[in-house]
Formats: C-alpha cells, structure tokens, sequence
C-alpha cells in the first residue's frame, strides 16, 4: 500500500497514542483546579479503547509508514498495566521507535517493567528544581525529589537517552532556565525547554507568558556557551545545541515564536480512540465505532488514508486571534 502524505506533502511518520485522560498532576498550564476538580467528568472505563484495540490500530498506522510510536496521557503510568501494552506495542513488526512522556512520578516502580516489556527511551517532564516553584505548577504539592528519583530509576533501568522537558512560564520558572540546564547537562540527561503553549481552551494562556526559545538560547549561552546542532531527523520538534565544550545538548521547543507545521508528520489518537490531525484540533475522527463495529484492517486503512490524504494542518502557523478556534481539545485528553 502506498504511504500517504497530506495536502502538504507532508508524510504520516509519528503516532502519538494517549492511553488515558487522567492524570496525578494538576499543572495550572494544562489541568487548572478549577476546570479538572471533583466534579470534571472524566472518560468512562468502556469509552477508552483496550489494549488490543490500540495495537490492532497501531498496526494499521505502521502499516501506513508510521515508525515511530509515543504514549501519552494524561499520565500514561497511571493506565493499569501499562507495561503490557508496551510489551504488545513492542512485537508490531515495523515500529523502530518506541517511547513514551510521563511526569516520572510512578517511575520509581515502572522504569524496569517498562524496559523489560521493550520501552526503548523515555521523556520525563520536569518545570523546575526549586521545590516551591514546582510544587505550585504541578499544583499537588508534588516535590522535585520524586520526580529526580524517577529520572535515576529510568536511568538504572537503561532507558536512554533521557530527555527531560521543561515548559517555561515567564515570572513563574524562568529563573530555572540556568540551573536545569547546568543540574541535566552535568548528568547526561538532554534539557527541552518548551514555550508555554495555547492548547485547549482552559489554561489562561497570554503571549506576554511566553519566553521565546532564542532568548532561552541565550540565557543558556551567556553561561555556558552553545551552537546549534541539525535535527536528529526530519521533523523533529526540538531545535538542538551542543554545549561547546562538549559537555552535551540541550533544545528548545519553539512551537510558538518559530513554528514547525511545515515538517509535521504527526497523529494523534485519543484515549478514547478518536484521531486527531493536529495538536490544536477542534474535532477528531472517530475510530473506535468501526473498530468496535467490525471493520476490517482494509476498511480501517482506507479511512486513515482519505484522513490523512486530506489534512491541511498547520495552526501554529496561522496562530492569531482571528484564527484561535473556541473549542480546542486539551492537551490532558490528547496527549501533547
Ligand atoms: P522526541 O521524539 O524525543 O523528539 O520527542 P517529541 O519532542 O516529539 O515529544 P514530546 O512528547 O517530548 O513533546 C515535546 C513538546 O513538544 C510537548 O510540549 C509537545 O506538546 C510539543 N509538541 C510535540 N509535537 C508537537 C506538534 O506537532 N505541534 C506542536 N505545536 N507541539 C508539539
Ligand atoms: N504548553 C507547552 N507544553 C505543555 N505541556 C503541557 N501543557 C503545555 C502547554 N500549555 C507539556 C508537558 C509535557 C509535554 C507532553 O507537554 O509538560 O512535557
Ligand atoms: Fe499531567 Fe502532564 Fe498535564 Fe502536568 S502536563 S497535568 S503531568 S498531563
Ligand atoms: Fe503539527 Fe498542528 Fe503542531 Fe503545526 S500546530 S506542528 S500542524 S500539530
């Protein structure tokens, strides 16, 4: 079968599965109390997709010439057995790159299940090393020591290389920007700083929060001095600098001062098996009804295709008020 590309000529490369919309953070830049308290009515058991109906469909996708496989959440480690579906992702002939982005709280007991069952590297967040600070952005009093222990967990477990993603809010953790960068680079670990984004419609988002990537670069610079680096492969979404020195890298994720949708090659599924062609989507395309209702691998494929074959995606592009869709998914529901 052919391998699709969009209206775009842009290719369908990465599968970014969120595996639940729950999560034990509460970060006010992607679950506000407020909006994600008691009464938020989360996905129902029966609405989120089995373990076999994740890999019946990411084998539809690799098929189609996805190589590389994310799981997301929410947090993906409170998904029950999550290592069983690593382990059922990890047989798929034809995945070459298997990966997953978890807050790294449960790490501490899920690093070695999740490299046994063939979890190949790991992206853990992290927003600051002060406790105060961190603790008032994951918003659960959630402190710095639980998640560095997750990260040491990954790294005895063999999960490399290590990223670690730092989203930076102005007046809230820039001030971290320095340290995180020397506290990772002296251990090895590879720094994503992250521009604060507009996704979904809850997280009081304002350009004025935003720290650009450039002057992120340059704070860094100004210390221990850096030069760019090329991609590791098409599309990806970090621009990369090596320390000078030699000492390692680090990379900025500038989805909103310099937009990559000109290389995007990424899906995303929702928990509950809806697909969505870009992060900032207002509406996804259901799959879980004809996976459930019977439709063959075939039928399943050439939905993908008119789906894919159609895409026009490209928001962070066109981002501006008069753009800015009213109702756009969250970030917990698809995964980032
Ligand atoms: P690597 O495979 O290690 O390159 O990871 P990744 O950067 O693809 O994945 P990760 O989950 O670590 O994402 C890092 C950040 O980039 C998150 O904040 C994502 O939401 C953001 N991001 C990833 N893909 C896209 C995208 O297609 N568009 C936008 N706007 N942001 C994205
Ligand atoms: N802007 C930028 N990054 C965000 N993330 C969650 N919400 C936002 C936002 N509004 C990050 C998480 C995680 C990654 C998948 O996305 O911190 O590292
Ligand atoms: Fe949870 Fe990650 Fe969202 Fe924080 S950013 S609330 S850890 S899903
Ligand atoms: Fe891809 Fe949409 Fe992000 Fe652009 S805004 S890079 S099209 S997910």
């Amino acid at each position: 079968m052919n391998k699709p590309t969009d209206q775009f000529q842009r290719p369908l490369h990465d599968l970014r599965i969120s595996v639940t919309d729950r999560c034990n953070f509460r970060c006010t830049y992607c679950m506000p109390k407020e909006v994600f308290g008691r009464d938020f009515e989360f996905l129902p058991h029966g609405a989120v997709l089995k373990f076999e109906e994740i890999v019946r469909l990411a084998a539809v996708f690799v098929g189609l010439g996805v190589e590389k496989l994310r799981i997301t959440g929410g947090e993906p480690l409170v998904r029950r057995d999550i290592e069983k579906l690593i382990g059922m992702l990890a047989g798929v002939p034809g995945v070459k790159d298997l990966t997953l982005t978890t807050n790294g709280a449960l790490l501490p007991r899920k690093a070695q299940p999740l490299k046994d069952a063939g979890l190949q590297r790991i992206t853990v967040s992290l927003d600051s090393l002060r406790d105060d600070v961190f603790k008032a952005m994951n918003d659960v009093d959630f402190p710095v020591q639980g998640v560095l222990d997750g990260i040491t967990a990954a790294e005895a477990a063999g999960l490399h290389p290590i990223k670690v993603n730092m989203v930076v809010k102005r007046g809230l953790n820039d001030a971290d920007i320095v340290p995180m960068a020397r506290y990772f680079r002296d251990r090895g670990h590879i720094l994503r700083f992250i521009e604060f984004m507009d996704v979904g419609a809850t997280n009081g988002w304002r350009m004025d929060d935003v720290v650009s990537g450039e002057a992120i670069a340059a704070m860094i610079d100004a210390e221990m001095p850096l030069e760019p680096i090329p991609s590791r492969y098409p599309g990806e979404v970090a621009r990369r600098f090596r320390y000078r020195d030699g000492s390692g890298e680090t990379g900025v994720i500038t989805s909103v001062t310099q937009p990559f949708c000109g290389s995007c090659t990424r899906a995303r599924l929702s928990a509950d098996g809806s697909l969505y062609t870009c992060l900032f989507a207002t509406t996804g395309t259901d799959l879980r009804g004809p996976l459930r209702s019977g439709a063959s691998d075939d039928e399943l494929r050439a939905v993908l295709v008119g789906l894919w074959g159609d895409r026009r995606d490209r928001y962070s592009e066109l981002r501006s008020e008069a753009t800015a869709p009213d109702r756009k998914v969250e970030m917990s529901y698809i995964g980032g």
